[in-house]
């Protein structure tokens, strides 16, 4: 059953973000935050894991926020609203643990990252929980979700590289600051592999700050989402090895070996380019041939 695109609207001012609408009745019904989908575009499309940013029971739609990174991910933002998507499977994956806590919650979302922790910030509210949202980019234009996370933090920071929004910075400034005035009960951090790396480095408890239990989570290391591939696998400190789409995608940042992660993060860039360069000649070619034949 083929899945309508309800909405579509671009982010920020990079021109390859956009947050995505499906009508994924059956879906919506048992999403929650920490939880995936499968998305197959046509018969001969790869199989896309993408995180649900945000889900509405009663319009039975799912959100989500996709980055064009190569061909795949460019297929599906040239789609439009009405466009139907071929499969989607979910949710899939571990759904985070919900419940009261007795001190605040921080939250941090760095780049497209920022969409994951909207809905973990969201039900950990609805649960009483106060929440510190800090969200980092690289600059002004790079920022999203900013009102959304509003409306599910009881504090806001900002910080991007170059101080055009918020703080001049990265986000474990705040975070040490946070840190050195109160007591928190867990950190939540999505994001670019550096920025989870940092901010378990600043929770572990080695340095002069406590120890705050921290989850991080690794969405974006996935590939086809079914534990089969092995791509998303990834080490701990104790040389054991578990996999992101079984175990998580959201895990104990102090266990992830994360200078191994670090090495392996970028060893399909080459592929993603060349595909999404064949893409490119093809569209063009097309256009081309459609011009030739007007
Ligand atoms: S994404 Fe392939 S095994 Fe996890």
């Amino acid at each position: 059953m083929p899945y309508e695109i309800l909405e579509k609207r671009e982010l920020g001012s990079s021109g390859a973000i956009y947050e995505m609408v499906l009508h994924t009745p059956l879906i919506a019904k048992k999403a929650h935050a920490g939880n995936f989908v499968l998305l197959r575009i046509n018969e001969t499309g790869e199989r896309i894991p993408l995180t649900i940013a945000d889900y509405n029971r009663e319009k039975g739609t799912i959100t989500m926020i996709i980055q064009v990174v190569g061909k795949s991910t460019k297929l599906i933002c040239n789609q439009n609203v009405g466009d139907q998507i071929l499969d989607v499977v979910g949710p899939l994956g571990n759904k985070i643990h919900i419940k009261k806590y007795d001190d605040p919650i921080v939250v941090i979302g760095g780049g497209i990252g920022i969409a994951p922790c909207y809905l973990q910030a969201k039900e950990l509210r609805d649960a009483g929980n106060e929440i510190i949202t800090i969200l980092g980019a690289r600059s002004r234009g790079l920022l999203i979700w900013k009102e959304k996370m509003e409306t599910v933090s009881d504090q806001l920071i900002i910080t991007t590289d170059d101080g055009s929004e918020g703080m001049k910075g990265v986000v474990t400034d705040p975070l040490k600051k946070i840190m050195q005035k109160r007591k928190i009960s867990l950190v939540i951090a999505i994001g670019p592999l550096i920025m989870m790396k940092y901010v378990a480095l600043t929770t572990n408890g080695t340095g002069d700050l406590p120890k705050v239990k921290t989850f991080v989570s690794l969405n974006t290391i996935m590939v086809d989402g079914t534990g089969m591939c092995g791509s998303c696998r990834f080490s701990t400190i104790d040389g054991d090895i578990q996999f992101a789409c079984v175990d998580g995608p959201d895990v104990d940042a102090h266990i992830v070996d994360f200078n191994n992660l670090l090495k392996r993060a970028h060893r399909f860039l080459d592929q993603e380019k060349e595909s999404l360069e064949c893409y490119n000649n093809e569209c063009r070619a097309l256009e081309q041939l459609k011009r030739e034949v007007v």
